[in-house]
């Protein structure tokens, strides 16, 4: 094993740019197949995984979504969060904040109730079990209407305690971020954080990043790589210490490229950017992976790798105390 790889498994982690329905392994999609009857066009697992084959974001999301189609019951979203929560784990992911997308279970009948309680479940048993936290945050699909999300939103709020922000994804050719200006007002007023995808490469990603920042107020930027190209835009996005959660093998899946050197320059810039998988089953990379591609690739040094895993942890929603534990652990790794 490289020592870049060694350092980089051993390293404590945070994890905050991860779609839970994104971590369906397919030996798990056909499990809940069979298990819930549902007719899946594959008959074996191998014939699954042949078929997570994707090149753009578009053809991703299109196989994202047919995937979920074995997701019906409370034990169903137990079982897919909980696999998640074991990987990291065994990736020395201490800390992580999973998104789920509610719509594409509620659009198919599945209760937003059945969906919450049970990676809720999952969240519970983790902490007791393994030792890692976890706070869920719910997006909103950007290709679903703003009434939609907002009636999401107030499906949500019985489970208000169990939520710690809401965020923004899908297909974002189209929907800016300006078409859920009521959506996330009304959010923050319910005491949710707020984040939201600014994709790589997207139709006005620069002018998008902005609208996130000044109309949205968004406390963390989902991707947002091509902030480089506007120099007042990296200026406010350090003013304001927004972090960026960079996704570089889900990057290689949309541009071609791992992003090596935009994170790079963040890094150099004293922006904070911070690694994640995204999509890790469908990407085959989970957050280790990732890092060695990446710290690999442009031979990053030990003091760059650790402050990837510092930023994970200073841009969390978690409790001050709780960050000054993990910023320890760092520290302590590193030394
Ligand atoms: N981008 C946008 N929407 C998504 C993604 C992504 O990478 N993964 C799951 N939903
Ligand atoms: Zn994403």
């Amino acid at each position: 094993m490289s020592e870049t790889r060694a350092f980089i498994e051993d390293l404590p982690k945070a994890e905050l740019h991860l779609h839970l329905e994104g971590t369906l392994e397919p030996d798990l999609k056909f499990k809940l197949s069979d298990r819930n009857g549902i007719d899946i066009p594959y008959s074996s697992v191998e014939e699954v995984k042949a078929s997570y084959v994707f090149h753009d974001l578009t053809s991703f999301l299109v196989g994202y979504y047919d995937g979920m189609s074995v997701l019906i019951e409370e034990q169903d979203f137990y079982d897919l969060a909980m696999a998640y929560f074991r990987k990291a784990h065994s990736q020395n992911i201490v800390y992580a904040e999973p998104f789920f997308d509610p719509q594409a279970h509620t659009s198919r009948g599945v209760p937003f109730e059945a969906v919450v309680t049970g990676i809720h479940r999952a969240q519970v048993d983790a902490e007791a079990e393994l030792g890692i936290k976890t706070n869920l945050i719910m997006c909103f699909l950007r290709d679903m209407s703003a009434e939609s999300a907002m009636e999401t939103l107030e499906a949500s709020l019985p489970f208000r305690n169990w939520i710690i922000g809401v965020g923004l994804d899908s297909d974002e050719r189209g929907n800016p971020p300006m078409k859920f200006k009521d959506v996330f007002a009304r959010a923050r007023e319910e005491g949710y954080h707020l984040t939201m995808h600014c994709d790589v490469n997207q139709e006005n990603s620069v002018g998008h990043i902005w609208d996130a920042i000044n109309e949205i107020g968004v406390e963390r930027i989902d991707h947002g790589i091509n902030s480089l190209e506007d120099e007042a835009l990296i200026a406010e996005i350090k003013r304001r210490d927004l972090a960026l959660t960079v996704c570089p093998v889900s990057n290689r899946y949309v541009t071609g490229s791992l992003t090596v050197d935009e994170i790079a320059s963040m890094l150099d810039k004293g922006m904070r950017v911070l690694i994640n998988s995204d999509d890790p089953a469908y990407m085959q990379a989970y957050l280790n992976e990732n890092l060695v591609e990446l710290a690999e690739d442009g031979n990053f040094t030990r003091e760059q790798i650790t402050q990837l895993a510092r930023n994970s942890f200073l841009a969390s929603w978690t409790s001050e105390e709780d960050k000054g534990e993990y910023l320890a652990m760092v520290e302590d790794y590193s030394a």
